[in-house]
C-alpha cells in the first residue's frame, strides 16, 4: 500500500509522530519532498534535535529557508524556547498589563514571572507558530516532524492547556473589571483584554484545524517491534480521544531480504509483529517501508524511500 490522500487540495497540515527512532523524520522529510513536486510545501521540524538538517544534508534554522534546488520546498525548525521568547518579546506590554492588573505582583515579580518557564507553554507557542504560518497561507502543504510520542501528544494537547490559562486569566480580569466598574461606574476594555481575546481565537483556530479531517491528518510511524506497536496503539487512542484524524500508518524498517542468515532471522522475527500490526490496525491503510542497507540521508535516499511511501508496489 502507499500513502493515500496527501495530495487532496484541502489537506493542509500533515503531522508525523511515533516512538523514538522509528523513522518519523525520514518519512516526514521524504513526504515533504514528494509533495513539493506539485505543491508549495513547508517542512516544519518541532524536534530540538535538528535532525531535519541532517536528513536533508542542508542547514535548516529558525528562519524559513528554501531547500536548494527545489523552488517548491522550504523548511524551518520551530524551536520551542525560541517560539516562547519571541512571543514574550512581541507581547511584553500586554502580558505585563495582564499581570499588573490581575495580580498583586510588583514590577520585579512580574519581570521574574515572564522569564519563568511554565510547563507546556513552549509547545503551545510551537503550535501557535505553525498556525501563524498556515494563516499566512503562503504554502499549500505544511508537513510537521515531531520529537518522540510524548512530544507529539503535548503538541496536540497544547490548545487545551492554553485554554486553561486563558480561563484563569479571564477570571482574574473579571475581578479587576468588577473593581473598576464599582469605582468608576464603567469599564473600557484595554490592550490586555484584546490580547486575551486574540489568544482565545488562536486556541479555537488550532482546535478546529486539528479536528478537521479534511485539513489535518496525523500519520503515526511504527516499526515491527513489540514496544513500538504498544506505543503506536496508545498514540492512536490519544489521537482518537482528541478527535484527530489518522487514516494510515507507516511501518518502517521491514526486513525484505533473505540473503543471509542474519536477514532470514530478522525477517522471521518481524513476522508475528507484522501480523499483529495488520490485526490491531486493521481499519488503517498500512504502508510498509523496507529497511535499507544505508541510512536515509540526502535527496537520493529520500527519493528511494518515496518509491515505497507513494508508489504502489
Ligand atoms: N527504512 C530505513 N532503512 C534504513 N535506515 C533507516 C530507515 N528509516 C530510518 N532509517 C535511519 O534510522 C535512523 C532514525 O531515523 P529517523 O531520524 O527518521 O527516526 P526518528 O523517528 O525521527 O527519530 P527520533 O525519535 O530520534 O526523532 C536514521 O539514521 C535514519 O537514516
Ligand atoms: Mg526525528
Amino acid at each position: 500500500m502507499a500513502l493515500a490522500g496527501l495530495e487532496n487540495n484541502d489537506l493542509k497540515l500533515i503531522i508525523f509522530g511515533g516512538k523514538g527512532g522509528v523513522g518519523k523524520t525520514s518519512c516526514a522529510v521524504a513526504a515533504a519532498l514528494a509533495l513539493s513536486v506539485n505543491f508549495k510545501t513547508l517542512l516544519i521540524s518541532t524536534d530540538p534535535a535538528h535532525s531535519v538538517s541532517d536528513c536533508l544534508e542542508r542547514q535548516i534554522g529558525f528562519n524559513v529557508v528554501k531547500v536548494d534546488g527545489n523552488a517548491n520546498l522550504s523548511a524551518i525548525e520551530v524551536v520551542a524556547d525560541e517560539a516562547l521568547s519571541g512571543f514574550i518579546n512581541e507581547h511584553q506590554g500586554e502580558l505585563k498589563k495582564l499581570l499588573e492588573t490581575s495580580t498583586n505582583l510588583d514590577n520585579e515579580d512580574i519581570d521574574e514571572m515572564l522569564t519563568l518557564s511554565i510547563p507546556g507553554i513552549d509547545e503551545v507557542m510551537s503550535f501557535k507558530t505553525i498556525i501563524d504560518f498556515i494563516e499566512e497561507g503562503q504554502y499549500d502543504k505544511y508537513v510537521v516532524d515531531t520529537a518522540p510520542t510524548g512530544h507529539a501528544l503535548r503538541l496536540i494537547s497544547s490548545p487545551k492547556l492554553l485554554d486553561e490559562w486563558i480561563k484563569v486569566a479571564a477570571r482574574m480580569r473579571w475581578k479587576y473589571r468588577y473593581m473598576i466598574t464599582s469605582f468608576s461606574g464603567s469599564y473600557q476594555p484595554d490592550a490586555a483584554d484584546t490580547f486575551l481575546l486574540s489568544l482565545k481565537k488562536t486556541v479555537k483556530k488550532i482546535e478546529s484545524l486539528l479536528k478537521d479531517n479534511h485539513k489535518c491528518e496525523f500519520i503515526p510511524v511504527c516499526i515491527p517491534e513489540a514496544m513500538a506497536i504498544m506505543e503506536t496503539n496508545r498514540l492512536l487512542a490519544d489521537l482518537c480521544k482528541s478527535e484527530i484524524f489518522s487514516r494510515q500508518i507507516i511501518v518502517n524498517n521491514v526486513m525484505v531480504s533473505d540473503g543471509c542468515d542474519f536477514c532470514k532471522r530478522r525477517k522471521a522475527g518481524q513476522l508475528p509483529y507484522l501480523q499483529k500490526i495488520t490485526e490491531i490496525f486493521h481499519d488503517l491503510n498500512i504502508v510498509e517501508v523496507p529497511m535499507f542497507a544505508e541510512e536515509i540521508k540526502g535527496i537520493e535516499t529520500l527519493n528511494k524511500l518515496n518509491r515505497f511511501l507513494f508508489v504502489k508496489n
